[in-house]
């Protein structure tokens, strides 16, 4: 195993903060190429360690690699990527490691959304549009939990639409039948359907207004609380993963560059990129400072 001669910049506050939490998922030097010409280095040698139950932001412009990194950690690379070298591992809560990049066939598919699942970028857009709300529900259950009858599959579909804050006689919707914000909302449920431990959401509220994509945090974050999954936040969205996260990390050029408690990263960013982000962003440089969510005082807090 080659270490990084430089990590991401972290601080003794952020190693005091990981110190007592669990592992979920671990990626060691992991790089990703496309294997187009010339060849894209989208992710180079990352080291990172998600914690049971901690949102992790993953910050970064556009094209530094936050979605590759995200198929690189759920085994969802499709050619001409290819996970050029590294190890990615699941500590499930079974107590069994599992070797991600190592898995195969019936594992690999009971790995994926089983344990790790995700909400695509541009998720909302991707509903089948002649297929209902309850079939698409339906369909994940039925490729995963196979035993389960079809009214058991109903009420659990109802629940998840429920759990989302979605009327369960959207069932018998279809996805134009619906706003930007309830597509978005049943994405996620198919990502709660089969209990993952981790949820990977790559910009769940970008396309969204303002108040609609309160209202989806707002309800991911009771979602966590409840179902103590672990969750990595993708968006290039500082102020928003500023109020959300436990920890952020910010990406550049396919590499991690500081790591760090969502408080450290607002108030004493290390790395120079990272400020340079931080500054792009006005909101957080005039008067309307309150956003970290670990601040004592919350500016509209609700
Ligand atoms: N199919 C592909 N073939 C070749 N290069 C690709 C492919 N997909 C992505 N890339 C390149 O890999 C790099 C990382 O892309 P990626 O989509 O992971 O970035 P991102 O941070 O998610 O960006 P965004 O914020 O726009 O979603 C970019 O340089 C991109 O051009
Ligand atoms: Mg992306």
């Amino acid at each position: 195993m080659t270490a990084t001669a430089t990590g991401p910049l972290s601080s003794a506050a952020h190693d005091a903060y990981t110190a007592g939490l669990a592992p979920v998922l671990t990626a060691r030097d992991v790089s990703i190429e496309y294997e187009v010409d010339p060849p894209v280095q989208a992710v180079k040698d990352v080291s990172l360690t998600l914690h049971r139950g901690e949102i992790l932001g993953l910050a970064g412009e556009s094209g530094c690699g936050k979605t590759t990194l995200a198929y690189g950690l759920d085994r969802l690379l499709k050619p001409p990527a290819i996970l050029r070298s590294g190890e990615v591992t699941f500590h499930d809560a079974s107590g069994v490691d599992i070797d991600v990049v190592g898995l195969r066939g019936d594992a690999l598919r009971a790995f994926r959304w089983d344990k790790v699942s995700m909400v695509f970028q541009g998720a909302m857009n991707s509903l089948n549009p002649v297929i209902s709300v309850r079939k698409q529900l339906g369909d994940v259950l039925t490729t995963h939990r196979p035993q389960m009858g079809r009214k058991e599959r109903d009420a659990r579909s109802a629940e998840l639409l429920e759990l989302v804050g979605v009327d369960p006689a959207r069932l018998d919707s279809f996805a134009h039948e619906l706003s930007g914000g309830m597509r978005q909302r049943v994405m996620i449920a198919m990502a709660l359907a089969l209990g993952p431990q981790v949820m990977i959401m790559d910009e769940p509220t970008t396309a969204l207004d303002v108040v609609v994509q309160r209202g989806i945090l707002r309800e991911i974050m009771r979602l966590r609380e409840r179902f103590d999954f672990a969750v990595v936040f993708i968006t290039h969205d500082l102020p928003l993963l500023l109020e959300i996260s436990d920890r952020i990390a910010v990406m550049r050029e396919g590499e991690i560059v500081e790591i760090d408690t969502a408080e450290s990263i607002y108030s004493r960013a290390q790395h120079p990129y990272t400020r340079q982000l931080l500054a792009s962003f006005p909101s957080l440089t005039g008067d309307r400072g309150s956003f970290v969510r670990t601040g004592a005082e919350q500016e509209g807090a609700s």
